[in-house]
């Protein structure tokens, strides 16, 4: 697999190194993100064999080489959240928003989610594969290398089916790593508004026991939140997701002080996303816990909500990770440059900060930190090399440009 071997010489800084036992930078922590000057990594069979300084570079080796003349290199970001199987954008919504109707107000006139899932049902598997597919290429470009793809647009046993088969695709045929997660558990669909419970039970008896049947989903999710889905209903739905080997990867406190957080963090959630209602509770429950908080600015920015306080959560001493939360509704955009700007701007997180939080922690909140997220020996070489620019803080500072200059995938240049 000789294609699949690289060594990149005269990188100016190469960031987020480490040897492969951090598994999350938390607190205090996340302003440092360690980076060697002058430095060279050896890729051999789409892994990173071996990186140090230029003094140390491997000579005599007959593999391709790329003289990068100072640039900076990075771990490829993990963008842990987004809904990227859809049938149709929703922008006719986008000017209700505009027009001053909240999220839940379109919600309740049956747009919103239920909107993307009436579209669903005329929908090739085809057509979402393409279309995903091109999301998915278009996100590589501006430097993701990692993508977690919930279903949720289905609603109905074979809807849901139809989208985890198309999850199951994207990660065979693209070269991206991708991780499923099952949302049965996004809206209650309107033939269900006056028996809750019998949705509920589709979900657990007919939807879950079929998935883990056919392997689809590596996770479990659920809209836990006001007008949404209760911390009792989202309890029985995580212990079904478990029960099937799925670990609970939740929306939580988007809307209101839910108890999503508790609930996520009482089964042992690999993340809690959203969080734009976490208070000194919350941040207390998230404190002691495997679960890692995430933040998705791209849905609070495009609608407007009041911003997570990642601030204090950081203080507290709480891990952070950003994801794009990439869907038609409340977030259109999977381009994670615009996150990272985002994280500094509307969160005043530093740029080391958000570079943890788009990597490594990012990566935790997906499952993958031991294959993924820093520069270590035997991890997969995922990795983006930034155009000529200044510095670290550019990267943030110049939002809406792209930095990104080139984009390796299990060590191949894309
Ligand atoms: O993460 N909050 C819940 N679900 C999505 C929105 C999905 C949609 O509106 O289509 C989100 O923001
Ligand atoms: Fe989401």
């Amino acid at each position: 697999m000789t294609e699949n071997n690289l060594l990149i010489t005269n990188i100016g800084c190469l960031y987020q190194t480490d040897n492969g036992d951090r598994t999350m930078v938390k607190g205090a922590n996340m302003a440092q993100l360690p980076c060697i000057n002058n430095a060279f990594i050896l890729i051999k069979d789409g892994k990173i064999e071996d990186f140090g300084t230029m003094e140390k570079v491997p000579s005599g080796e007959h593999i391709p080489q790329i003289d990068v003349q100072g640039k900076m290199v990075m771990p490829a970001w993990c963008d842990s959240h987004t809904h990227i199987v859809y049938p149709q954008s929703r922008e006719i919504e986008y000017i209700d928003k505009i027009k001053g109707l909240s999220y839940e107000d379109i919600a309740k006139r049956g747009g919103g989610i239920l909107n993307s899932a009436k579209k669903m049902r005329d929908v090739s598997e085809n057509q979402l594969f393409a279309d995903a597919m091109q999301r998915l290429e278009t996100m590589k470009y501006l430097g993701t290398g990692a993508v977690e793809i919930k279903s949720g647009y289905g609603l109905s046993t074979a809807e849901e089916l139809k989208m985890l088969r198309v999850i199951r695709r994207l990660k065979q045929e693209s070269n991206l790593t991708i991780r499923a997660t099952f949302l049965g558990a996004h809206a209650i669909p309107q033939e269900y508004k006056n028996n809750r419970t019998k949705y509920i039970n589709l979900i657990v008896d007919e939807m879950i026991p079929e998935i883990e049947r056919e392997q689809l989903a590596d996770f479990v999710d659920v809209f836990c939140d006001k007008g949404f889905f209760t911390v009792e209903e989202t309890a029985r739905i995580l212990e079904a997701g478990i029960r099937a080997g799925m670990r609970p990867k939740i929306h939580a406190n988007e809307l209101d002080y839910s108890g999503g957080i508790q609930v996520g963090v009482k089964y042992n959630a690999l993340s809690v996303d959203h969080l734009e209602y976490t208070g000194d509770d919350e941040i207390e429950v998230l404190r002691d816990s495997r679960t890692m908080p995430t933040v998705l600015p791209g849905a609070a920015f495009f609608l407007g909500m009041v911003y997570a306080p990642v601030r204090k959560m950081i203080e507290q001493g709480l891990p952070v990770a950003l994801a794009t939360d990439c869907n038609p509704g409340s977030s259109p955009s999977g381009n994670m440059q615009l996150i990272i700007s985002m994280g500094c701007i509307l969160y005043r997180m530093l740029p080391e900060e958000v570079i943890n939080a788009v990597t490594l922690n990012s990566a935790y909140a997906m499952g993958i930190e031991k294959e993924l997220g820093s520069i270590a020996k035997g991890k997969k070489a995922n990795i983006i090399i930034l155009k000529n620019i200044p510095s670290l803080a550019y990267l943030p500072y110049a939002y809406g440009e792209n930095k990104v200059e080139t984009v390796i995938i299990g060590g191949k240049i894309q």
